[in-house]
């Protein structure tokens, strides 16, 4: 599994009805990333994040987590990932340490270490000197935070966290993106977190995917997608089905094309010239069907305008 994305959504649908929540989403997130999973409300990244995690089962396509699949190694997943969801639950007559405890014994950690790790997390999360608090006490941002040191308590491999900063002013916004950073380099955790304030959110994540109605309308670091397309080079997205190796081999001898990046059944493809119909050659010939192929002409400024102002 050494090459194998830790997060990894393969054609992912999710149909409610006369609803595509999620569409065809491909998507891999590698050991250690922070990534930002951006869009609108309604863009369907709660969706998502439940296919991942096995909480709700995909309409088509797969997900793995850690090389388990979500969907029928559901409590494998959930054993080596912690979740943050959007509204986090506690016990508001409980304290925050009794709290963290019952999660502990839910998860089997051994009475001992429970105990250290608790106040290790809770240190962590910025919040040493409140253990004894009860929850129903804590502002939302301070839940937020036990909810991350709650998290952290199965000492999970991976941490999605859904919407971590809603509801909580800039500042203590800041604090909790500034944490997952240093959980990110401290501690060599892989991390999925979703958000509609994508200038938020942004700053922090070494990759983002902005999802929109249920598609992913870009991926890519944020220095990719912010700078405005150097001029003379272009890059395409082609879905190809199969999208064989075989297929990204000759395209990388196409002349112009300067790069082939491969997920799923989807290439993206940087070029210095003109390169659709041979690329469109190059699928026929290797017996592949195009399924689509277009040039990517947004940048983060546009998709900011197009689709998040009104988020707001
Ligand atoms: N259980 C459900 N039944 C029907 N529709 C749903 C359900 N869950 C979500 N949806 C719809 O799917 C779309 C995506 O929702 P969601 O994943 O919550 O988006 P986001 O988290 O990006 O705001 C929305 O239109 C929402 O109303
Ligand atoms: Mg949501």
């Amino acid at each position: 599994m050494a090459d194998q994305a830790i997060i990894d959504a393969t054609n992912l649908s999710k149909v409610y009805g006369e609803l595509v929540a999620v569409n065809r989403l491909n998507l891999q997130v590698q050991e250690g990333e922070i990534f930002g999973f951006l869009g609108p409300n309604g863009a369907g990244k709660t969706t998502t994040i439940l296919m991942l995690l096995g909480l709700t089962e995909p309409t088509t396509g797969a997900a793995r987590v850690c090389g388990y699949n979500s969907a029928r190694e559901p409590l494998k997943v959930k054993r080596l990932t912690g979740y943050l969801p959007e509204n986090v639950g506690f016990y508001g007559e409980l304290t925050a340490r009794q709290n963290l405890m019952y999660t502990a014994r839910l998860n089997a950690v051994p009475e001992k270490l429970a105990v250290s790790r608790v106040s290790e997390m809770m240190e962590v999360v910025g919040l040493p000197d409140v253990g004894d608090k009860k929850v129903a006490e804590f502002s939302r941002g301070m839940k937020q935070r036990l909810g991350i040191a709650d998290v952290l308590i199965k000492d999970p491999k991976v941490i999605i966290l859904d919407e971590p900063t809603l509801g909580i002013d800039p500042d203590g916004s800041a604090r909790i993106l500034d944490l997952i950073v240093d959980l990110s380099h401290r501690r060599k955790m892989t991390i999925m977190l979703s958000s509609h304030m994508l200038y938020q959110v942004q700053r922090i994540c070494s990759r983002v995917g902005i999802l929109v109605k249920g598609k992913m309308v870009a991926l890519g670091s944020v220095d990719q997608l912010g700078k405005k397309l150097e001029a003379g080079k272009t890059t395409l997205d082609v879905e190809a089905s199969p999208a064989t190796p075989e297929l990204v081999d000759s395209i990388k001898r196409i002349p112009g094309v300067l790069n082939v990046e491969k997920s799923g059944d989807l290439l993206t493809i940087a070029a210095d010239k003109e390169v659709r119909s041979l690329v469109a050659k190059a699928v026929t010939q290797t017996r592949s069907a195009l399924l689509q192929m277009r040039l990517q002409d947004y940048t983060l400024e546009e998709i900011y305008l197009r689709y998040f102002r009104e988020a707001h």
